[in-house]
């Protein structure tokens, strides 16, 4: 017997925000900016995570390429057409949004066919079977959304956006209410059902692990402006600005005050009272105050005797069993610096410690804009 599964799977399309705007009026109070001018171009099928502290305008830019909010100005573009005037239902956008949004008198098994059937798809029973298979739910097919959790409810919104095989998909924070091994369960779900219908898929996430698994690229998002868009090596390895460095990371990138210092061919960047590191900068002068960036992961504690390098005396030292994270007082520097160290070696209270980092990885950035002095 032979089956056929209308999985009717889309032609990915390219997802282009040009310029994109919006203005909430408001009568008791001042117009507020919550975009201001967005400018994304997303291949077909490639999946882009959008990461930016609370009230940035994440989820408005999404509600605006859904159609549930009106652009103040800019355009959207889905492959060739402008779709920023159409009403939402002729977008043809999946999204998945924190608002669950599931029909109280409908059964899970209901909820999920509701929009195949309204779009008169084929085998619609099995197409909710296999997706409750995959986001491990078939025991939830007959339950009502009152009887749900929220961790379930939010799979279920997920399936329901997924099982349309929407060409753009729009997920915002679609897995902050799973216990941690669903978390990664429908993780990986999500990225291989992404992978083989190939939605364009713009995802809202807090988790910065979860950015780093699912996203061929990111965007890092502030105050309406995106302030870098690339891959994920690029925003960790090469961040543009000191927003970008100070926001994505974990433990937190050190940023402290540094004086310039030119030697020869080498630029040197001194900080604190004696301490002194070679960075790869260029574009900058001698004696110029920058603000410097050193990842806790880029530090190296095999410092030899006359390398330039911090020094510094242990505050609190912490054994994260495949490595150290060493909190260090350094003379002169205001906040204390967090060194990751190697496993091998146990600190203590006061010990004195000598780190350094290569000079790619030390890095500058201007001290009024937080622009990169690359
Ligand atoms: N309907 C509205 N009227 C007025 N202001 C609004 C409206 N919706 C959102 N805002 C404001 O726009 C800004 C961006 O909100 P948005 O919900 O897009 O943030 P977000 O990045 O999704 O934040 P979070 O991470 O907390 O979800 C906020 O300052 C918010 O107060
Ligand atoms: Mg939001």
């Amino acid at each position: 017997m032979t089956t056929t599964t209308d999985t009717a799977v889309s032609t990915a399309q390219r997802l282009v925000l040009d310029r994109l705007y919006k203005t909430f009026e408001s009568r008791n109070r001042e117009s507020f900016a919550a975009v201001r001018g967005i400018d994304l171009d997303i291949e077909p099928g490639e999946m882009v995570a959008l990461l930016g502290p609370s009230g940035c305008g994440k989820t408005t830019t999404l509600r605006m390429i859904a159609g549930l909010e009106a652009v103040t100005s800019g355009d959207i573009r889905i492959g060739e057409t402008s779709v920023a005037s159409l009403p939402a239902k002729r977008r043809n956008v999946g999204v998945g949004f924190e608002s669950y949004a599931l029909y109280p008198p409908l059964s899970v098994r209901e909820n999920l066919a509701y929009g195949l059937k309204a779009r008169r798809a084929k085998n619609v029973d099995q197409r909710v079977d296999s997706m409750a298979q995959r986001l491990g739910m078939t025991d939830l097919l007959d339950l009502r959304p009152a009887a749900l959790s929220s961790g379930q409810k939010q799979r279920i919104a997920l399936a329901r956006a997924l099982i349309r095989n929407p060409p753009v998909l729009l997920l915002d924070e679609p897995l902050s209410h799973l216990d941690a091994s669903q978390r990664q369960h429908v993780r990986r779900e999500l990225k291989v059902l992404q992978r083989e219908f190939g939605y364009t898929t713009i995802v809202v996430t807090h988790d910065q692990l979860e950015a780093l698994s699912l996203a061929d690229r990111m965007a890092v998002m502030d105050a309406g402006v995106i302030r870098q868009f690339g891959s994920p090596d690029e925003i960790f390895d090469d961040p543009d600005n000191q927003f970008v460095a100070d926001f994505v990371g974990e433990p937190k990138i050190n940023l402290v005050g540094g004086t310039v210092r030119i030697d020869g061919d080498r630029t040197m960047v001194h900080i604190g009272r004696a301490g002194e590191l070679v960075t790869a900068s260029r574009i900058v002068q001698h004696d110029q105050q920058v603000t410097v960036g050193l990842r806790p992961q880029d530090c190296r504690t095999d410092v030899s005797p006359a390398a330039p390098c911090l020094e510094g005396e242990i505050k609190v030292y912490e054994n994260l069993l495949e490595f150290g994270q060493a909190t260090v007082n350094v003379p002169g520097v205001d906040d204390a610096m967090v060194v990751q160290t190697p496993a091998g070696h146990r600190w203590t209270r006061a010990d004195p410690i000598r780190f350094t980092a290569a000079p790619e990885r030390v890095y500058l950035f201007d001290t009024e804009t937080g622009e990169r002095l690359r």
